[in-house]
């Protein structure tokens, strides 16, 4: 049995402030939670998640490493950096970063491989856009991310892998895939895990991701290999986000 994870994706929201009523707001609620939780933060508010969180059940982490060890590369992070904040997990290969910043298969595989070099745990984003679901490629689009990454990290690696389905078409839109189409997508994901090494794979954390929400989380994750959820909109209201997590049993 796979215990469940709910992780909140606040994207490039937040200020000390609103950071500060917003974590209070879930750390009084998280008491009880079947679930485990986890908030992934922009980069400059990682102290104050440690600060904050230290000792707590709550888990934090980033949204993005670089691949890169520490050196010349103005802009980035690496991952020993966010390590040494605390970070447990690492979100990577977002579909906004994909889009927005180029992002392939090999430079997700690439920062997979920093992020478990550096004892985190990377939460491997994979999804297709409405026109590759449209066209019948949904399979070979998610396939084809999640097998760049098992090239890279190899079988002895899956164990330490998260994987999270996030349908493009379904991020931010208020539309959400139902639960067999998610469950369909998420047990082909599984399938591929199994082939790199089917022992790890039953106990891969696969995660949705995509307009999840309170009225809605329950029966996604009811889903036999829907493991928890990666929350965006839902993860900025304290409410809402301790919601999702109770809603994973
Ligand atoms: O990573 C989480 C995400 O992209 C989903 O966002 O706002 O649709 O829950 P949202």
């Amino acid at each position: 049995m796979r215990q469940k994870l709910v992780v909140g994706n606040w994207k490039m929201n937040g200020s000390r402030a609103a950071n500060a009523t917003l974590l209070n707001g879930i750390l009084e609620g998280l008491q009880d939670a079947k679930a485990a939780a986890a908030v992934c933060v922009p980069a400059p508010y990682l102290h104050q998640c440690q600060d904050l969180l230290t000792g707590t059940a709550l888990a934090w982490g980033g949204q993005d490493v670089s691949c890169q060890q520490p050196g010349a590369y103005t802009g980035e992070v690496c991952a020993s950096m966010l390590q040494d904040f605390g970070c447990r997990y690492v979100i990577i290969g977002h579909s906004e970063r994909r889009a927005y910043h180029g992002e392939a298969n090999d430079l997700v595989a690439r920062k997979v491989q920093s992020a478990l070099d550096a004892g985190l745990t990377p939460i491997v984003c994979v999804g297709e856009t409405l026109a590759q679901r449209e066209a019948g490629q949904t399979m070979d689009v998610v396939g084809a991310q999640l097998d760049a990454v098992l090239a890279q990290v190899g079988p002895d690696a899956v164990h330490k892998l998260v994987v999270a389905y996030e349908p493009v078409w379904a991020i931010g839109t208020g539309k959400t895939a139902t639960p067999a189409m998610a469950q369909e997508v998420h047990a082909a994901l599984r399938e591929k895990l199994r082939v790199c090494n089917a022992e790890a794979a039953e106990n891969v954390l696969v995660l949705y991701g995509g307009s999840m929400k309170p009225d809605n989380a329950a029966d996604l994750m009811a889903q036999p290999d829907i493991d928890g959820g990666l929350i965006g909109g839902a993860a900025l209201k304290a409410a809402d986000f301790l919601a999702i997590i109770r809603a994973a049993q």
